[in-house]
């Protein structure tokens, strides 16, 4: 009955041990990993956008090469977390179709555009920065599949923000003109970097759910403080100003304190009239049709081969 299988749950959870696919799950605990992990996998694969476009014009071929890795990396991450996803009864290519009709949401970050090659390395180091404070935790998420594919793309993502930071500090020893384009690039993704956490704990409806049930482990807002203590200091090495004039040391708080991103500008762009939605989306849903036939061949050559297995 239910009720035992719930009071099996709860002190699963209580014990913080980790719930398999194979175990009874309430149906809410169930769509809350659905939504998230499937959201989260959309995101690694739009993500590819932004930066992918950079491939063909890096300036030199170590710096190719790199993030030609970096973008691959991302659609690896994609793929494990739609099989995370899939171990909870969905169908990738039902989440797929979801995502091309605007009916599932992907990170606010990638509806932004790339302007200039500092962009690479500013997405390294505060996006994919804020990436794993938010992941790193995640790490220790109560459902099995989704915590172990953060292993790894953790290790990953610990790469992308060398390699962005890394590029940053070389532009940074460059001209007037590459530290001006550095600038620049971190005076437009700053915020939306903060807004990557999701909207303040008061006004997100998932949160206290996703922490009861260990799925989350730490709430948005402090999230949030966590990347600002941690970046603040890089960027005084760097040599860049972070663009809010509110950001000052807190002794009492042992934090600093910040300014309050745009959250109107949130609000839009989650619901699909950022700078960049429309773009990403039929980018998506056109490489999805083209590769249609692929998918076909393969369904015709996994049913040929089952019929001569069975023969
Ligand atoms: N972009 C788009 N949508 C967002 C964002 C964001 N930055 N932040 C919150 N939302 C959405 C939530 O998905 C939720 O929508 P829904 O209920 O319709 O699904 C709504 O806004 C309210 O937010 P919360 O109640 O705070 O939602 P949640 O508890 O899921 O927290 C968070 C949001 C922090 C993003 C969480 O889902 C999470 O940690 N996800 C895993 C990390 C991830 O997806 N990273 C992707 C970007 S990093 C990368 O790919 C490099």
């Amino acid at each position: 009955p239910d009720s035992a299988h719930q009071a099996h749950f709860d002190a699963a959870i209580a014990a913080d041990r980790r719930i398999e696919p194979r175990d009874w799950m309430p149906e809410g605990y169930r769509k809350t990993l659905v939504r998230q992990v499937s959201q989260h996998a959309h995101s690694e694969i739009i993500g590819m956008q932004p930066e992918g476009d950079w491939i063909a014009s890096a300036p030199s071929l170590r710096r190719k090469a790199i993030l030609l890795a970096k973008v691959q990396d991302e659609a690896g991450h994609g793929l494990y977390l739609y099989a995370a996803a899939e171990t909870l009864g969905v169908d990738r290519a039902d989440l797929t179709q979801r995502l091309v009709d605007g009916r599932q949401k992907y990170s606010s970050i990638f509806n932004y555009p790339s302007l200039t090659f500092a962009d690479v390395g500013v997405i390294g180091w505060l996006v994919d920065g804020a990436a794993i404070c938010n992941q790193v935790p995640l790490c220790r998420s109560s459902f099995g599949p989704y915590a172990r594919a953060m292993v790894r793309i953790c290790k990953e993502e610990s790469f992308h923000q060398r390699q962005g930071y890394e590029l940053l500090m070389r532009m940074m020893e460059g001209t007037e003109g590459q530290r001006a384009m550095v600038q620049d690039a971190v005076d437009r993704w700053w915020w939306p970097s903060l807004m990557m956490f999701g909207p303040p704990d008061d006004e997100s409806p998932n949160t206290a759910r996703s922490m009861a049930w260990g799925i989350k482990r730490n709430t948005n807002d402090e999230l949030r403080q966590k990347f600002v203590d941690m970046t603040v200091p890089q960027a005084d090495k760097l040599g860049v100003t972070l663009p809010d004039p509110e950001l000052v040391w807190n002794d009492e708080r042992g934090h600093y304190d910040f300014g309050d991103p745009d959250w109107n500008e949130f609000k839009q762009v989650v619901s699909g009239a950022g700078p960049c939605n429309a773009e990403r989306i039929a980018r998506r849903r056109a490489a999805h049709e083209k590769g249609a036939w692929v998918r076909e061949a393969a369904a015709a050559h996994a049913r040929k081969h089952n019929t001569e297995e069975a023969a």
